[in-house]
């Protein structure tokens, strides 16, 4: 089944929006494997936005993502990569939809609330950089029969 990284941002942690973020993502029908608190370094926050390097947004998206904890998740779903992209919405919450997450709670892209895969590539590289293989658990739950 196809996983996704989930990580909701230092503004949205700050801002107590960790359980409507996650509700959004158990109610639409996707399955939590792997989830924790975290403080990300420099390092890795470079590196997990490392296609971004050299742009002017750059230094400050770095800043922010260190600016106090994350919360790093894998979610597994159905088409959940574009899946998930959908409800979290564009990265300009001025044009991210009314409904989704960073329409609904965000105001301006460098505060935008979560981070979303884009693609099969960056999902693998991106849930190899978060997690260890053995922190991204295997079950089965009831409903996965009630949804497709
Ligand atoms: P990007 O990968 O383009 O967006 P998305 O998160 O939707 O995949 O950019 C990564 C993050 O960089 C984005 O979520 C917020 C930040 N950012 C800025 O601060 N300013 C910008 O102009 C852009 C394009 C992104
Ligand atoms: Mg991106």
């Amino acid at each position: 089944m196809e996983q996704t990284f989930l990580m909701i941002k230092p503004d949205a942690v700050q801002r107590n929006l960790i359980g409507t973020i996650i509700g959004k993502f158990e109610q639409k029908g996707f399955k939590l494997v792997a989830a924790k608190l975290m403080q990300v370094n420099e390092t890795l926050a470079e590196e997990h936005y490392k296609e971004h390097i050299g742009k002017p947004f750059f230094k400050g998206l770095v800043e922010f993502i260190t600016s106090g904890p994350v919360f790093a998740m894998v979610w597994e779903g159905e088409n959940i990569i574009e899946n998930s992209r959908q409800l979290i919405g564009k990265t300009n919450p001025l044009e991210a939809a009314p409904g989704t997450i960073r329409g609904d709670y965000g105001i301006v892209t460098h505060r935008n609330i979560i981070h979303g895969s884009d693609s099969k590539e960056s999902a693998d590289r991106e849930i190899g950089l978060f997690f260890k293989e053995e922190e991204i658990l295997s079950y089965q739950k009831e409903i996965d029969s009630w949804l497709r």
